[in-house]
């Protein structure tokens, strides 16, 4: 007989409102570290690196005051205990916990290697530290939307996307950029998990891979990103929900034709190429009008592109309700 484990698509509403019991997990650590006097226990404050980061000296990088949001930034005490990275969730979690930050600190991130390919003048691969020697470091204040309706406000620091495209060289044949995510089932036990198509893939047109708001992160709250938001390299889409944001790439192919995407292969009805954020296209199961912020905890009213139509809407004038859209 097949056994087949629960796809994340196919869970409940109660993954998209998990944030209380979140909370209420929280209020549990707390209360359990005072009784045990353990102060080490997750859920406490991040966790320490377990090796030097060599871009640590790069931190803190200048702000661009171009870049702000109206809310408060969510402290680090609580993003870095609400990721998805399903990677890290054990192949028997199938409540897909959002606590995988002791889990994620198995990964290695020195040595890694960016694979640039595909539609460029010449494919090569390029050292994390040798990209970030070749690029300007900014810290931005980004607002992030995810598609389970949380949001939080985070200060994301890297350079953009724009800056790496010119680097790979891209032929005029070029139109998509492929993103993928390492492939290490030793270290990361999600990956032992059958039902989903690893890597994790991402795409995006070269439009919008060009585009100011497009952002490659490497650090958050102005130091090198903790391995549970990406480490080292992940994207930022702030317009659109944050599953095109891959974590951890280790890979970048341009593309003449429009790539399949991870969630492409894994729930296509529900998760679609351009998964613009927009309060009136709601996800099969529940709506997209509102959002929770974690940082604040208050509900907010979603906007049309998180709020950055003015950066982004062109991109999508002539496509209709298409580019607006969470499926087509
Ligand atoms: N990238 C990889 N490789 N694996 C993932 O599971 N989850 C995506 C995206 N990138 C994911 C990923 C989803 S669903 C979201 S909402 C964001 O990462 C979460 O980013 P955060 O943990 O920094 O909030």
């Amino acid at each position: 007989m097949l056994i087949r484990s629960k796809r994340s698509w196919e869970l409940p509403e109660s993954m998209v409102t998990d944030e209380a019991v979140f909370f209420n997990r929280r209020k549990f650590l707390t209360g359990s570290m005072a009784t045990a006097g353990a102060g080490l226990l997750a859920g406490c404050a991040p966790p320490v690196r377990a090796e030097v980061d060599p871009s640590a000296d790069l931190y803190p990088v200048p702000n661009n005051p171009a870049y702000t949001a109206e809310r408060a930034i969510a402290p680090e005490s609580i993003t870095a205990y609400y990721n998805n990275f399903y990677e890290f969730n054990s192949p028997y979690d199938f409540s897909f916990s959002k606590n995988i930050a002791d889990e994620a600190q198995a990964l290695p991130i020195r040595p890694w290697e960016i694979r640039i390919e595909g539609e460029v003048e010449e494919d090569f691969t390029i050292g994390i530290d040798d990209l970030l020697s070749k690029v300007s470091l900014e810290e931005r204040i980004y607002r992030h939307r995810c598609v389970e309706a949380w949001s939080m406000v985070i200060p994301w620091s890297g350079f953009q996307m724009s800056e790496l495209v010119k680097l790979a060289r891209p032929r005029s044949s070029a139109k998509y950029v492929y993103m993928e995510t390492f492939l290490n089932p030793d270290v990361a036990p999600g990956q032992t998990r059958k039902s989903y198509p690893w890597p994790y893939r991402e795409a995006v047109t070269m439009e919008e891979a060009t585009n100011e708001l497009a952002f490659l992160v490497t650090g958050v709250y102005n130091k090198p990103m903790l391995k549970q938001y990406g480490a080292p390299l992940r994207l930022a889409l702030p317009w659109k929900y944050g599953f095109k944001s891959i974590k951890s790439i280790v890979r970048f192919r341009f593309d003449s034709f429009e790539p399949k995407t991870f969630w492409h292969d894994t729930a296509p009805r529900e998760y679609g190429f351009w998964a613009n954020v927009n309060p009136d296209v709601p996800h099969r199961r529940w709506s997209q009008a509102t959002e929770r912020d974690i940082g604040t905890r208050e509900r907010f009213p979603t906007k049309l592109f998180n709020g950055y139509g003015e950066q982004v809407a062109h991109l999508y004038a002539d496509m209709g309700h298409l580019g607006k859209a969470l499926y087509r």
